[in-house]
């Protein structure tokens, strides 16, 4: 029996944890409090968020699926074989191994803030695919997206699916875009844009019957209480998801179901009955906004496929 090949990874993730608390701290405290949507991606968080995808009313990841399906000889063939393939936010891999038999990529690169998780998910994909080279990067890309050379040179094909982009206000959206067609290096980007749709689906996308999202979103009070030491009780606040259509994003929020009060080393805030934590905003765009975002970061050249609904969309952006 041969040895088996190991896929390499690479940490740049701070082992110090005193950013993030600084961080979350901060948002707490401001006049209208926030905490960044990356926390909402503890284990249990990234567990929760993979059965967001399977629920009946959130489209997003079947309707992406379903278009990878119904044009993967098309996306294959205008991206060409033997590319260097890199996740942003490969998570368990699933969406980029799906790629695999059609792309036929010579590198994979997985790129995600948890490196422990991923370290998991390419054991796995390396034994599936003994004869690809696989490496695992740990950093956060939210704040500046910026490959090391280690992952090696040449054009990348930067994968981006699943509408993380709306994550990022339109603003960021154009920055992020700038660095990761300076990081693709003459390569590309495949990139998932969610679309606006009637407001109801939207809705109820992110505020499900069976609750999921809720505690998707209520989790994130148990992931600050671990990483700032604080102590926020989930069930004083409750769950709120809507539409913004002037912003034409998705917020959610967590909302004090009474006054109480939270404290950690070194702060504590009262937040009174009815008021909210922003935790989240996902926009979506129009076909037209996406493509004039994409080609105001540098992308020039795009190619777009959508489902029959025209509820989302993927692009081939290239320089
Ligand atoms: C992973 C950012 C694409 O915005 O739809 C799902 C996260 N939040 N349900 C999205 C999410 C609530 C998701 N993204």
């Amino acid at each position: 029996m041969s040895a088996m090949r190991r896929p390499r990874l690479i940490n740049r993730q701070p082992a110090e944890a005193t950013g993030l608390r600084d961080e979350l701290a901060a948002g707490l405290l401001a006049p209208s409090a926030h905490v960044s949507p990356k926390f909402l991606y503890d284990s249990l968080g990234s567990r929760l968020f993979a059965a967001i995808t399977e629920v009946e009313e959130y489209y997003p990841t079947r309707t992406e699926a379903g278009i990878f399906n119904a044009h993967a000889e098309q996306i294959a063939a205008s991206i060409g074989p033997g590319c260097t393939l890199v996740d942003l936010g490969a998570g368990n891999c699933a969406k980029a191994c799906n790629l695999f038999p059609t792309l036929k990529p010579a590198r994979y690169v997985a790129v995600d803030i948890s490196v422990d998780f991923l370290a998991e998910s390419l054991n796995y994909l390396q034994f599936r695919h003994p004869e690809m080279d696989v490496t695992g990067l740990g950093c956060d890309f939210s704040s500046r997206l910026d490959l090391p050379d280690e992952i090696g040179s040449g054009p990348r094909v930067l994968f981006y699916p699943g509408s993380s982009i709306g994550n990022f206000t339109p603003d960021q959206a154009l920055v992020f875009l700038q660095q990761a067609r300076d990081a693709s290096q003459g390569g590309g980007m495949l990139i998932g844009i969610d679309l606006v749709k009637p407001q109801a689906i939207l809705d109820a996308a992110y505020d499900d019957a069976l609750g999921i999202t809720a505690a998707f979103n209520l989790n994130l009070l148990n992931a600050v209480n671990r990483q700032l030491g604080a102590n926020f009780g989930v069930s004083n606040f409750r769950h709120i998801a809507f539409f913004n259509a002037e912003q034409s994003r998705i917020e959610m929020h967590l909302e004090a179901r009474h006054t109480n009060t939270v404290t950690w080393p070194g702060g504590e805030r009262c937040f009174v009955a009815g008021e909210r934590i922003h935790t989240e905003n996902s926009y979506k765009y129009t076909v037209d906004r996406a493509n004039s975002l994409l080609n105001a970061a540098g992308f020039r050249r795009t190619r777009c496929w959508t489902d029959p609904k025209g509820w989302f969309a993927l692009f081939w952006a290239t320089v």
